[in-house]
C-alpha cells in the first residue's frame, strides 16, 4: 500500500486551497496563486518536496529562510524524532532531563568562543526578545542600535528591532529606545553608540534586507565598539547559523565572538521546533542569569523533543561536515549564476551572498515578482526578499550535490528565458516613472497575475514544466 498520494485530487485540491483561503489567509492564498507559487507540500524529499497540485518536485530555494539546512524530510532526523518519542513527550521546562543535558553538551562544544550559556526559546522572534532583555537587564541600559531593513521577527521586541515600516507601522508607537543605521556603515554606529546602549544588534548577513554580507572590517569594528563603550554585540544567526554560510556559524569568518547569539530555525532540523540564545560566560551575563533565572520562560522551548532532534541534527552537521559543502555548493552556484548575469546583462544587476545564503538582485523590482512566477512555473520555489522585492534569496538546502546544482542553474536558465517573454511589454512601460511604480506595486502585480492565472485555468493551459524526478 502506497504510504503517500503525492497528487492529490482535483477536488481534495481544491477543497484545501479553498479552506486555507477562507480560514488561514485569503491574501496570502491569493498572492501564491497569481504567482504560480500554489504548490501544497505533500512528501518532502531531499532539496525539495512534492506538490501535490502536480505531483512534481520542487526544489526548494526559499527554505522559510533557512529552516532546512540538512534537507526536506531528512530520515536521520525523523529516526532520531520517533526515537525520542518512545520515552518522552515535550518535558517540564523547570525540570532537566538527559535530553536537554545532551544537547546543552553538544551546543557549547560547538558555540563560538565563550559563548556557552544557553537561555532556551520557542521560535526565532522569542529568542530575539530573549536577547534584548537579556542585554537591557545585563547592562541596566535601554537603547539598542539595530539596522535599517533588519527583520528579526514579529513578536514585541524583535518587532521593534525591524528596520522596516512595512513591518512596523501597523503597531507604532513600537519601542523608543531603538534606533536604526545604515547596514554596513561603521562611522553610523560610532556616532550613536555610547554608554547608554544596551546593545547592537545585527544578523551578520543581512537576509531578509536583500542579502547584504557584513565584512570581516565591519564586524570586527563593531566589536570594538561594542568592547569600548560595554555594549552587548547580539548576532541573529537565525538564517545564517548552522552552516548555511560555510561556517558552522557566521561569525566564524571574521572570528568575531558576540556577546549573545541566537539561533531557531535550521536548529531543529524543520522537524521540531526549537529555538536559543547563547551568551557568553563572562560574569556580567552569568551574574544577570544567575539572579534572576526566571526573566525569560517558555514552556515548549527547549523541550525533550526538541532537545533530543537537536542534537541530532548537530551530529549530522557534524559527521557530514555540512559548511563545508555549503561553502563549496555556494560557489559553484555563484559562479553560475554570474554566468547568467553576463549573459542577461539586462535583467540580473548583482549577485551576492557566502556559501549558500545567496541573493540574485535584478535590474527593476518589479522582475522579483517575475522571476518568483517564471521559476515557479519551471519547478523551483524561490521567493524575492520582503524588504528588498528586487533580490531573490536561493537558499536551497545545504545537503545539495553538484549535480542538484546543475539541475538547479538550467531551471534558472529556462526561467530567465520564459521570464524575458513579459520584458518587450514591461521595459517600456519601466522607462516611464509613473508607470513603473505601478509595476512595482505588489498589489497591481497580483492583480495582473490573478488575471493571467484566472484565463489559464479557464482555458485549461496552466503549463507547468518542470520534470517530474525527485
Ligand atoms: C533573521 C531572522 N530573525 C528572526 C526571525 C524570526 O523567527 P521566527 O519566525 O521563528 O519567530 C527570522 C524568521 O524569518 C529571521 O529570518
Amino acid at each position: 500500500m502506497a504510504l503517500w498520494n503525492d497528487t492529490l485530487s482535483s477536488k481534495n485540491k481544491k477543497y484545501i486551497m479553498s479552506l486555507f483561503s477562507k480560514h488561514i489567509s485569503k491574501g496570502q492564498t491569493k498572492t501564491m496563486r497569481a504567482a504560480h507559487l500554489d504548490f501544497i507540500e505533500t512528501r518532502r524529499n531531499g532539496i525539495g518536496f512534492i506538490d501535490g497540485m502536480f505531483g512534481r518536485h520542487i526544489i526548494d530555494c526559499f527554505t522559510s529562510a533557512g529552516c532546512f539546512n540538512v534537507g526536506r524530510g531528512n530520515s536521520e532526523i525523523i529516526a532520531a524524532l520517533c526515537a525520542a518519542l518512545q520515552k518522552y513527550d515535550i518535558g517540564t521546562n523547570l525540570l532537566p532531563s538527559n535530553s536537554k543535558k545532551k544537547f546543552i553538551k553538544k551546543l557549547q562544544a560547538i558555540a563560538p568562543g565563550d559563548c556557552k550559556g544557553i537561555i532556551f526559546a520557542s521560535g526565532g522572534g522569542d529568542a530575539i526578545d530573549c536577547a534584548i532583555k537579556l542585554a537591557r537587564g545585563a547592562t541596566g541600559r535601554k537603547k539598542i542600535i539595530a539596522m535599517k531593513k533588519a527583520y528579526h521577527g514579529h513578536t514585541g521586541y524583535s518587532l521593534s528591532a525591524n528596520g522596516k515600516d512595512y513591518y512596523r507601522h501597523l503597531f507604532e508607537p513600537l519601542d523608543p529606545h531603538f534606533a536604526f543605521v545604515q547596514f554596513g556603515d561603521i562611522e553610523a554606529v560610532k556616532q550613536i553608540a555610547g554608554i547608554d546602549t544596551a546593545a547592537i544588534i545585527l544578523e551578520p548577513v543581512q537576509g531578509e534586507g536583500g542579502i547584504f554580507v557584513g565584512d570581516d572590517y565591519y564586524l570586527k569594528s563593531l566589536r570594538t565598539v561594542c568592547n569600548q563603550f560595554g555594549i552587548m554585540l547580539i548576532f541573529d544567526e537565525i538564517q545564517t547559523g548552522f552552516g548555511r554560510t560555510g561556517k558552522l556559524f557566521a561569525s566564524q569568518h571574521s572570528g568575531v565572538v558576540p556577546d549573545i547569539m541566537v539561533l531557531a530555525k535550521s536548529i531543529s532540523g524543520g522537524i521540531f521546533p526549537n529555538a536559543v540564545v547563547m551568551y557568553r560566560t563572562t560574569p556580567l551575563l552569568n551574574n544577570y542569569v544567575k539572579s534572576n533565572h526566571d526573566f525569560h520562560q517558555s514552556i515548549t522551548g527547549g523541550s525533550d523533543l526538541g532537545c533530543a532532534v537537536g542534537s541530532a541534527v548537530i551530529d549530522y552537521m557534524v559527521k557530514n561536515r555540512l559548511w563545508e559543502n555549503a561553502a563549496k555548493m555556494g560557489a559553484i552556484i555563484i559562479d553560475g549564476l554570474l554566468t547568467i548575469q553576463h549573459e542577461n546583462p539586462t535583467i540580473i544587476k548583482e549577485i551576492r551572498g557566502r556559501g549558500l545564503m545567496i541573493g540574485v538582485e535584478y535590474t527593476h523590482e518589479y522582475m522579483g515578482a517575475l522571476m518568483a512566477d517564471s521559476l515557479a512555473r519551471h519547478g523551483i520555489f524561490a521567493i524575492y526578499s520582503g524588504n528588498q522585492p528586487q533580490v531573490m534569496r536561493f537558499m536551497v538546502p545545504i545537503t545539495i550535490s553538484e549535480q542538484e546544482v546543475q539541475k538547479m542553474l538550467s531551471i534558472v536558465q529556462k526561467a530567465i528565458a520564459t521570464m524575458k517573454l513579459y520584458l518587450p511589454l514591461t521595459k517600456p512601460l519601466s522607462k516611464i516613472p509613473i508607470l513603473s511604480r505601478l509595476l512595482d506595486d505588489i498589489h497591481i502585480q497580483i492583480t495582473v497575475f490573478d488575471i493571467v492565472r484566472y484565463c489559464e485555468d479557464i482555458l485549461g493551459i496552466t503549463k507547468r514544466n518542470y520534470s517530474k524526478e525527485a
